[in-house]
């Protein structure tokens, strides 16, 4: 690769060097509001790296023929896409995926995901997103893997490896980009783009660990983020893109922008766009996502010696490696093909994949007096704006993905609940009756939420006397597609008002209430929890949404997913999670006392915890056990639970391993999370679950930010969720 890579670059002028570093933006693209003008020229100039937005054979071909025959060094274009949570079969949300807590499923997702967009042209997705969140205000939890940076990271890796495979050049295979780096979830209170301000200690400790751990799965490339970390724009901030990510991780893939955030420096205050964008070089970035800043300016910032020709063939290197790696000069044409376009898209295998995990990811957070599961007889209306509804079954983030081909809960529900059941529906309000929130939903205008003519009294009229003639009634509210995602953060997360109404109404005629609940992000639920007598959270669930939700309702598969992120009981808690540090005047856990960390007018208590999740069976943790109390050195210690499925079904468990450090060189938090095993149990079925513990885990940054671990007193606990554990203590000696 070095050879062919600086043989390449010894015929290549500055100019064309400088083009390698310039992304476009073809065709129609979902993020920003500046487009790529002259596209088809600047590749024949040799002035275009890559290409972001096209995909299809058809089009894809088109493109690279211009760059292979008609530019003058014919190098191949590279063709990226935000291939989020599924190409054309659309899996879960990544939230949704997360809470799985099965990196083998992830794994399978995006090794599904990059088989489809491979053959129609892709080679490269702008996924996995790692950004640590602790505020579900910011509409962009939906897109990432939860509040917790253990978990953040081995679900990040596994979603690399999904879509990279063994081989970078193999037909099926497509290079990852973890985004954003970096801190892009920190913004404050959770609005888009917004600044983000942080200790290093908390970036090491909290935030920067799942973009290391896709650097250790051998990502291709990353992008970085549009906030400033630590006064500088990440997109210009030489510490974290050289100093960090180069020098301290051995990162060795390319470093892209997000769209236009080289540009956006000069809105951050850091110049003009020769400025920033020879800041940006100087800081170790190698490609500008559609600001043309790199385009327009290097060649002058090199003349007048603001950047080095050494920078800039740095940069031109690691593109041509990245597509050397990707088999693109052997074959330039490699990803693109009719055939398996034809034949390896939407399959129903892909499909089958899709609606099992979908059926992995639901959270069951309340189910009264086994409501749940739904027996197969009576009366079961289904009542609500996403009961009869296929195009907000995908989410947020799906380019590819075909809404018409979702199955909508109806369709589910009715294929499954066979002769002896009764289905009804009354749509019962509209999404939202607000008409300015609805402009804002419907970006691009696209109508993505439409309202229904009647009087919000009428429909829950209809709604109500659907209700009083079903023995059950499945209410199906929440979010839509673009309440969550990107520039969608949200200061009320409540379930809109008036679904909320139809709820009320519902709860009043006496029925049973199951919620299903469609969100991108964790919502205050605190009332829905107090009068419906099942929740089922399903996020958005992608393709087979419906399948997947009847699957659970009536009992095919026991739900098992847990939470990744905290639900709050109120938005005045947040942030609100569960790694949190003790203060020096803890809250007691029960009420609010004068002089502790507490409210007024609220518990510190979230809703449902991280970890949380219910099954229709129950399971009973026997007491820790620890394998020794007293240990020295790089001794392993063992800790064991017995866990018995003590209800009726066969179910699935997530068992939960955390530690604490109640006293260390830097304040810790209460507890970490260190492990998890997923197990299966038949009903009545015990197992001892056991997890080994070295000094690894107990390691973390101190203030010289060196990473180590410190000998004395640590808690150990094993649970089913963050809140109920089973606790014991050991000391450990250096
Ligand atoms: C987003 C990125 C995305 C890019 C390209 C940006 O606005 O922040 O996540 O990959 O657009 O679509």
């Amino acid at each position: 690769m070095d050879a062919y890579v600086s043989d390449l670059m010894s015929k290549m002028t500055v100019e064309e060097k400088i083009g390698q570093l310039n992304l476009p933006v073809a065709g129609f693209s979902m993020t920003g509001t500046k487009e790529s003008k002259g596209v088809e020229e600047k590749i024949r100039a040799g002035q275009v790296g890559g290409i972001f937005g096209a995909y299809g054979p058809e089009k894809v071909r088109k493109i690279q023929e211009i760059a292979v025959n008609e530019s003058r060094l014919k190098i191949p274009l590279i063709f990226g896409l935000d291939v989020i949570h599924g190409h054309r079969t659309i899996f879960p949300i990544p939230l949704g995926m997360s809470a799985t807590w099965e990196p083998a499923l992830l794994e399978r997702a995006s090794r599904i995901a990059a088989t489809e967009a491979s053959a129609e042209g892709l080679n490269w997705t702008f996924s996995p997103m790692v950004d640590i969140a602790r505020d579900p205000r910011w509409g962009r939890i939906s897109e990432g893997n939860g509040e917790d940076p253990y978990l953040g990271g081995v679900l990040g890796a596994a979603m690399v490896k999904g879509y990279q495979g063994d081989n970078l050049s193999a037909n099926n295979t497509i290079m990852s980009c973890v985004k954003h780096y970096g801190m892009y979830g920190a913004g404050e209170a959770g609005r888009e783009y917004n600044t983000v301000d942080m200790s290093r200690l908390s970036m090491y400790n909290y935030y920067l660990p799942p973009y290391k751990a896709t650097v250790e799965a051998g990502t291709g490339s990353m992008m970085s983020s549009f906030n400033v970390v630590d006064g500088i724009p990440a997109t210009g901030n030489r510490w974290l893109l050289t100093n960090v990510l180069r020098n301290e991780w051995k990162f060795n893939g390319f470093v892209v922008s997000d769209y236009t955030s080289v540009s956006e420096m000069v809105n951050h205050g850091m110049g003009d766009l020769q400025e920033v964008s020879a800041l940006a070089l100087r800081a170790g970035l190698d490609m500008d996502m559609v600001s043309e800043g790199l385009l327009i300016t290097l060649k002058k910032s090199l003349d007048e010696g603001k950047v080095t020709q050494q920078e800039i063939d740095q940069a031109c290197r690691r593109i041509l490696e990245a597509k050397y790696k990707l088999g693109l000069f052997e074959d330039p044409f490699r990803y693109v093909s009719e055939d398996r376009a034809a034949k390896e898209i939407m399959t129903p295998e892909n499909r089958q994949a899709s609606r099992e995990i979908a059926a992995h990811s639901f959270v069951l957070l309340k189910n009264d007096k086994q409501i749940l599961p739904l027996q197969k007889k009576g009366t079961i209306a289904l009542i609500g704006p996403f009961a009869n509804n296929k195009r907000d079954m995908l989410g947020t983030w799906v380019i590819g993905g075909e809404w018409e081909k979702s199955v909508s809960v109806m369709e589910g529900v009715q294929a499954q609940a066979g002769a002896n059941a009764r289905i009804t529906y009354a749509k019962g309000s509209n999404i939202t009756e607000d008409k300015e929130f609805i402009n804002r939903l419907n970006f691009f205008n696209q109508p993505m939420v439409t309202l229904d003519g009647r009087t919000p009294e009428a429909m829950i009229q209809e709604a109500v006397n659907t209700a009083r003639n079903a023995d059950v009634v499945v209410a199906v509210v929440g979010e839509s597609q673009s309440m969550s995602g990107e520039s969608s953060s949200r200061s009320n997360i409540d379930i809109p008002e008036s679904q909320k109404n139809l709820l009320k109404a519902l709860v009043k005629t006496g029925k049973p209430v199951v919620l299903v609940l469609f969100t991108g992000r964790p919502l205050t639920l605190t009332w829905e929890d107090a009068n419906v007598s099942a929740i089922l959270n399903v996020w958005a669930p992608g393709t087979e949404a419906g399948n997947a939700i009847a699957d659970a309702l009536f009992g095919a598969y026991n739900p098992s997913g847990k939470l990744t992120a905290t639900f709050p009981r109120t938005v005045g808690q947040i942030p609100l999670y569960y790694n949190h540090l003790n203060t020096g005047r803890p809250w007691d856990g029960k009420e609010s006392t004068k002089f502790k960390s507490n409210y007024l007018d609220e518990s510190n208590d979230p809703l449902y915890p991280f970890g949380y999740g219910l099954s229709y069976t129950t399971f009973e943790y026997g007491d820790l056990q620890l394998s020794k109390t007293e240990l020295t050195g790089a001794e392993t210690l063992t800790a064991t639970v017995k866990v018995t499925n003590t209800g009726k079904y066969d179910g699935e468990e997530t068992v939960q391993l955390y530690i604490g450090d109640p006293a260390a060189s830097v304040s810790r938090p209460v507890k970490e999370l260190k492990g998890f095993q997923k197990i299966q149990l038949k009903a009545g079925e015990s197992k001892d679950v056991s997890f080994s513990i070295t000094p690894e885990q107990l390691s973390f940054y101190n203030s010289d930010l060196r990473y180590d671990w410190e000998a004395g007193e640590f808690n150990i606990y094993v649970g089913t969720n963050s809140r109920d554990v089973k606790a014991g203590k050991v000391n450990w000696k250096k």
